[in-house]
């Protein structure tokens, strides 16, 4: 994405985050994440914090588990069930609450998916091609450029727009999907006439949390701490963390990654800072530093699988849940799409 648009994005986003806390009345969040896995401490504090924020303050909030996205750069929908529900839990765990936030999937929802035909027909070939992020994510799986690896912008588009939400809060990665949103809302309103309204991706200045080895937090690096596992695997992980043979702690993440991830693990977990954390564990070294990573890291997460364990013991209301908000999700989308056919003259 070009400067010029970054700055653009990075402006409308500080707009937005300037006035939601005084109206939180005029706006509607829409996010999701892949269920490819478990939650973990990056998700926590990258995004799931803030979306429990917003929510609290009274935005009208859709959390999207994107059940469909999953297999844009992998062949097999092994364990989705699974991963749907343990989301829900982590979710719900964490504060997301199921009568505020309408939780669902989009694979539930079939008129969300059919606006992925008129929204098709808005892109050009060569902006498809042109999108970092799908690059960027194909590279890293190793996948070919499937059909709908290449078109899943346009499929994140309909998560966006079916509902109308006018905020979405996201990672810098993610504001090429934004620009497409906007770009597909902007082109069916002038040629069938205004249905949809331009969102506007949020930036959160959470700082990323990195993984374990100092790499950005993903499963496939085997470097995050999952929320719901056990305080032993935990310590486990953090154990097998590699370090260095310096023996002081000093926060230096540009010559010393292992160390320094390890320090703001601790940092995010306890409020403290990295620079406090490492000048008090100085000379006892990376074994002590661990040790007290591991102890941050279980006593903030007790509470949270606490709830998680309790709330698994009902499985049934985790299923509810689910079902619940994909009814709301159809019928926004069963209205919206309506209102797509009107516009287009498709009624008949
Ligand atoms: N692409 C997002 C990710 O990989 C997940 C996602 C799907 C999403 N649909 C969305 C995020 C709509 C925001 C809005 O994290």
């Amino acid at each position: 994405m070009s400067n010029d648009s970054f700055e653009a994005s990075k402006a409308r986003s500080d707009q937005v985050r300037a006035d939601i806390a005084e109206n939180p009345g005029k706006y509607r969040m829409l996010t999701g994440d892949r269920p490819t896995g478990r939650l973990h401490l990056g998700h926590y504090f990258g995004s799931i914090l803030n979306r429990v924020a917003m929510q609290n303050l009274g935005v009208d909030s859709l959390v999207l588990i994107a059940d469909y996205q999953v297999i844009t750069d992998r062949d097999t929908t092994e364990h989705i069930q699974d991963n749907v529900y343990n989301m829900v839990l982590d979710y719900v765990a964490a504060g997301i609450d199921p009568e505020k936030t309408t939780i669902f999937t989009h694979s539930a929802v079939p008129a969300l998916n059919q606006l992925m035909l008129p929204f098709l027909s808005l892109v050009s070939e060569a902006e498809l091609e042109r999108n970092p992020t799908v690059k960027a994510e194909q590279e890293a799986s190793g996948h070919e450029l499937t059909g709908l690896l290449l078109t899943y912008p346009v499929h994140q588009a309909c998560d966006i727009l079916f509902c109308k939400s006018n905020i979405v809060p996201v990672g810098k990665d993610q504001l090429p999907h934004i620009e497409i949103t906007r770009q597909i809302a902007r082109r069916f309103n002038k040629r069938y006439g205004r249905v949809f309204r331009e969102p506007v991706g949020v930036l959160s200045d959470a700082i990323e949390i990195p993984g374990l080895d100092g790499r950005k937090m993903s499963k496939s690096y085997g470097n995050s701490i999952m929320l719901g596992v056990t305080a032993e695997e935990t310590a486990k992980r953090i154990k097998k963390s590699p370090t260095d043979s310096e023996r002081r702690i000093t926060f230096d993440k540009e010559n010393r990654p292992g160390i320094s991830a390890l320090l703001t693990t601790a940092a995010l977990c306890t409020g403290r800072t990295e620079v406090e954390i490492a000048e008090e564990i100085g000379e006892a070294g990376a074994g002590a530093l661990k040790a007290y990573v591991t102890e941050s890291v279980n006593t903030f997460l007790a509470p949270h699988r606490e709830r998680r364990a309790q709330l698994a013991e009902n499985m049934d209301y985790v299923r509810e849940i689910i079902h619940e908000g994909n009814k709301r999700a159809n019928e926004i989308a069963n209205a919206t799409l309506d209102e797509v056919r009107e516009a287009m003259g498709m009624v008949y």
